[in-house]
C-alpha cells in the first residue's frame, strides 16, 4: 500500500518522566509524498534512500539525518471531498516547537541505552490495520484536544488516560494529538528484519508509554533510547458536526484510508557518527545544544528551509476529490 507520508530528516511531558533528560525537537516536513519507504521501498518512483537523504535536515538539530514518516491525517466532508488536515507545532511545559508541519520526535533513554546502529530501521504500528483491539494504546494513540492552542496543556502523560486507539470524533475536540511510540528493544543483532519489526521489541514490567520502555524481554535484550513521535493536527475547521459525512462515516482517516488503528510510523536512523549515543549518555535535553555529545541547534529558518520536491507530483492540498492514492485525483 502506497499513501501520502510526512517525511522528515532528521510528550512526553514533564510529568511521566520527571526530571528525566530526553531529546525533544522538532522536525518540519521535507515533503508530502506518496511513499512509505520501509513498507513500500523503492515502489513505482526511483530509488527513495537516495532521494530521500537530503544533505540538509528539516529538524533543529543538524546532527540528525534520521528518515521520520508517518502518513497524512485526512478530512472527509458530507459530499466525500478531502483535505489534508493542517498541522501545528507543539507546546506544553517543555516548551514551544516550531514546526512547518512535520512532527516532534524524542529519544527517550532510561537507564543505559545502545544507540542504533548505522542502517538501523523500523516500524511502529500497521499501515493495514483495521483492528483498534490489535493496537496497544499506550504506543500508539490519539488525544481529543479541546483547547484551540498548543500551548494549552490537555491530559497527562502520553497514551494515557481517556487517550484512544480510534482518531477521536468529536466536535469538542479542536485539535488531535498523535503519538506514535517505537519500540525500545533490540535483539543486538540484526538493523532491520523481513517485517521491520521482529528485530526490536516493547519492554515489559508495566512500564507503557513514554517511560522510556521498560524492561528489555532476553530475546531482546538490547536497551535503546525509546523514539516517540509526536503530531498535532489542528482539526478546528472541520469540528463542525454539520460538515461531516451523514452516513456516519469518520471525517478523520489516514491517507491510508483507515483510521487510528493503522497508525503507524517508520524510523531510519541516521544521527552523525555517535552523537546520539554520547547525547544519551551526556543527558543532553530538549533541544538545546549540547556540547559534551557535540549537538547543535538550528533556528526554525534554517530547518524550515529543508525540503525535497515531491517524487509522485500531484495535489495534496486544498479540496480534492479522493484521496491522493495514486489515481488522478483533481481538485474540486
Ligand atoms: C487552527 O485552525 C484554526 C482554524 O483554521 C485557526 O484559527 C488556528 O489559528 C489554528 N491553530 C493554530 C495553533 O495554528
Amino acid at each position: 500500500m502506497k499513501h501520502l507520508s510526512i517525511a522528515a530528516t532528521a510528550a512526553i511531558l514533564a510529568q511521566n518522566v520527571a526530571g528525566q533528560a530526553m531529546l525533544r525537537f522538532a522536525c518540519s516536513q521535507l515533503v508530502v509524498d506518496r511513499v512509505d519507504p520501509i513498507v513500500n521501498p523503492g515502489m513505482l518512483y526511483t530509488p527513495i534512500f537516495t532521494r530521500l537523504w537530503s544533505t540538509c535536515t528539516s529538524c533543529s538539530f543538524v546532527e540528525d539525518l534520521s528518515n521520520y514518516w508517518t502518513a497524512v491525517m485526512f478530512f472527509k466532508n458530507k459530499e466525500g471531498q478531502y483535505q489534508r488536515v493542517p498541522q501545528v507545532g507543539n507546546g506544553g511545559p517543555q516548551g514551544k516547537l516550531i514546526n512547518n508541519g512535520g512532527l516532534d520526535v524524542y529519544y527517550i533513554p532510561s537507564g543505559k541505552t545502545t544507540a542504533f546502529a548505522k542502517g538501523f530501521r523500523m516500524i511502529a504500528g500497521d499501515a493495514g490495520n483495521t483492528q483498534d483491539s490489535a493496537v496497544d494504546k499506550s504506543n500508539i494513540c490519539h488525544r481529543c484536544w479541546t483547547s484551540t492552542n498548543e500551548d494549552q496543556f490537555i491530559g497527562g502523560a502520553p497514551c494515557s488516560g481517556s487517550d484512544t486507539v480510534a482518531i477521536p470524533k468529536s466536535p469538542t475536540c479542536k485539535m488531535i494529538r498523535q503519538t506514535i511510540i517505537f519500540p525500545a528493544c533490540w535483539d543486538g543483532k540484526n538493523l532491520d528484519s523481513v517485517d521491520h519489526k521482529t528485530h526490536v521489541a516493547y519492554g515489559t514490567g508495566g512500564f507503557g508509554g513514554a517511560s522510556g520502555g521498560g524492561n528489555c524481554p532476553t530475546s531482546h535484550p538490547v536497551k535503546l533510547p525509546q523514539v516517540m513521535f509526536e503530531l498535532m493536527w489542528n482539526v478546528t475547521e472541520f469540528s463542525d458536526q454539520g460538515l461531516w459525512p451523514s452516513d456516519g462515516s469518520d471525517p478523520f482517516i489516514y491517507s491510508m484510508d483507515l483510521g487510528g488503528s493503522a497508525a503507524h510510523g517508520d524510523y531510519v536512523f541516521g544521527w552523525k557518527d555517535d552523537t546520539l549515543q554520547r547525547a544519551m549518555d551526556q543527558g543532553c535535553n530538549l533541544n538545546h545544544d549540547c556540547a559534551g555529545a557535540g549537538l547543535h541547534y538550528q533556528a526554525p529558518e534554517l530547518y524550515n528551509a529543508c525540503t525535497i520536491p515531491q517524487q509522485a507530483p500531484e495535489e495534496v492540498d486544498g479540496w480534492l476529490q479522493g484521496l491522493p492514492m495514486g489515481g488522478s485525483i483533481v481538485k474540486v
